[in-house]
This record gives structure tokens, C-alpha cells and sequence, in this order.
């Protein structure tokens, strides 16, 4: 199984992009860690909207990404009209690639792998073809399990989030990983050999209130809603909001926080 994001293609790069200076400094940062030259062949499964590929194609690397989602996929076409460029773009699934073996020199997944229930068989599809001395960039992505004193922790928000989940269990409803957990990736990652780094590429800032928060659960914007009946959603948030109303002194509450783009880095893992 797999969530695509068709229903979210128009309003995804207005909620999830990233501030300007960030992407750049992400950007530079893939290149440094790759030590990228104009040779150099990327490769994104699951590459949306190109958030992440973008900056890299605009700086004219070879780029090849594939995603379930076409609308997605447009977005990006619709970025890069009249403009030259080395993007290939495929509709597939990244658990089986249409590529030969020994293809690429760098493969990223970013904001993939927790969606993909058997994202085993993305990893061992990542390794067939990347080449013999090729990098893998890991960003998971999911930013929903801070705890009190974490960096991205955030007390009005975490309450929200406690909320909503006590909610939906008072429906039966408990939410899943549709996919693989941090852990288990760079576990899965290590036992195959690889030499595995973290670093953090980027820190920023979120400006939020929690009316725009709730705004976002109203209108199924996360992933993670997507599994919800549609009846028990509905009369869900409609609790949700109630709560948020009752509970917070304003809907303009702020509830900024910090967000950083933690990026692993695995070497010595397709030889
Ligand atoms: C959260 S978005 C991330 C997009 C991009 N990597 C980024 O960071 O902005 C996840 C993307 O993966 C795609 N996707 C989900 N499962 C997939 C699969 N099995 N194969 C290919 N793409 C998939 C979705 O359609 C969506 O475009």
C-alpha cells in the first residue's frame, strides 16, 4: 500500500515549502555532502512536487524522479516550462524501478519511506540502482513525535495533537504508520553495511496560530487523516474544533516552532 498525494498536489508547496534561504542552504548542503560535479545523475523516488529537486535542477544536474502521484509530478512540469532542463520524470512505484542495475550516483528520499508500508523493497530498489560507490540522502520527515525539552517541541501544539488523537480513539479509530519509523530505516541501513552520518542541514523558524493549525486538520492537509472514515472525520474535527475554541484563550494563539531538515547520509551500501 501507498498514499499518493493527488489531493494535496495544489496546495502542497504552500504548506509544506521551504523558506527560500533554507532551500538553498539544503541544496548546498546535498551538493557538499555528495561532492556533486556536472556528471553527477540524482535520483528521487517519490519527488512530488520538487521541493527538494528544483534547486538541483535549476543548477542543471541530471535529475530523475518518479512518483505515483502524475499531479504531483505537474506541479513540477508547470515549474519548469520554458526552461532547459535535465528532469526525467516517471510515473511508477518506487518498490519496483524501472531502471537498470548501476545507474545513478545519488538517490534521496525525502518525506518517503514513512508512507510505503513495504519500503523494504524501496531501499533494496534504491541499492540495485544506485552504483557501486553511489550515496543514499534519507530524509524521514516526520516531525509529529517531539517531547518535552526536543528542539521542535512545542506544549500548545503537542496538546492539540494529544486532543485529536484521544478524539479519534472515543471513535475506535487509532492512527498508523502507514510506513517505516526513523529507527527502522537507519537500522535496516546499517545491518546492509553502510556507513550511516546524520547531520543537520538547515534550522528555521514556523510561524503558525493555532487557528491555521486546525485549519490545516479541517482540510485533511496531513497524510496521516487520510486513513480516517470520512463520516467519523467529519464528526471528529467538528469535536476538534469545539475543543480548540473552548480551550485556547484565541484562535490566534501563536504556535510558532522550530523545524530542522535532518538529513542522513549512508556510504559503502550498494558496493
Ligand atoms: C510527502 S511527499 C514528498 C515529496 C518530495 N520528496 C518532497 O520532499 O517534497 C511524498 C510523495 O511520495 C509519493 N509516493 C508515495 N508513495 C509512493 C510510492 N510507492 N512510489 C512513488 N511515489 C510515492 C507521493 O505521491 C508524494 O508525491
Amino acid at each position: 500500500m501507498s498514499v499518493s498525494f493527488d489531493r494535496v498536489s495544489t496546495i502542497y508547496d504552500a504548506t509544506r515549502g521551504l523558506p527560500p534561504e533554507v532551500s538553498e542552504q539544503v541544496t548546498d548542503c546535498i551538493l557538499r555532502l555528495t561532492a556533486a560535479t556536472p556528471k553527477t545523475h540524482f535520483f528521487e523516488p517519490g519527488i512530488g512536487t520538487g521541493r527538494i529537486a528544483l534547486p538541483l535542477v535549476q543548477r542543471g544536474y541530471a535529475y530523475t524522479g518518479i512518483d505515483i502521484s502524475d499531479e504531483m509530478m505537474d506541479v513540477l512540469r508547470r515549474k519548469l516550462e520554458g526552461v532547459p532542463h535535465q528532469l526525467t520524470l516517471i510515473k511508477g512505484d518506487a518498490t519496483a524501478l524501472p531502471f537498470d542495475d548501476r545507474t545513478f550516483d545519488v538517490a534521496l528520499t525525502v518525506h518517503l519511506l514513512h508512507l510505503v508500508a513495504n519500503w523494504q523493497n524501496v531501499l533494496s530498489e534504491i541499492r540495485r540502482v544506485l552504483k557501486p560507490e553511489g550515496i543514499f540522502l534519507y530524509v524521514h520527515g516526520r516531525g509529529n513525535d517531539a517531547k518535552p525539552g526536543d528542539f521542535d517541541f512545542n506544549q500548545p501544539q503537542h496538546e492539540f495533537k494529544q486532543r485529536w488523537d484521544e478524539i479519534l480513539a472515543d471513535h475506535g479509530v487509532q492512527l498508523k504508520d502507514y510506513g517505516a519509523t526513523e529507527a527502522d530505516v537507519l537500522e535496516d541501513l546499517a545491518q546492509q553495511g553502510a556507513t550511516v552520518e546524520t547531520i543537520v542541514a538547515a534550522e528555521w523558524r514556523i510561524e503558525q496560530t493555532i487557528g491555521e493549525l486546525l485549519h490545516r486538520y479541517q482540510n485533511r492537509m496531513y497524510s496521516s487523516s487520510w486513513q480516517i472514515p470520512n463520516d467519523i472525520f467529519a464528526a471528529a474535527i467538528q469535536t476538534l474544533t469545539a475543543w480548540c475554541e473552548q480551550h485556547y484563550p484565541s484562535l490566534d494563539l501563536d504556535v510558532s516552532h522550530n523545524a530542522r531538515f535532518k538529513l542522513a547520509i549512508a556510504r559503502q551500501w550498494s558496493r
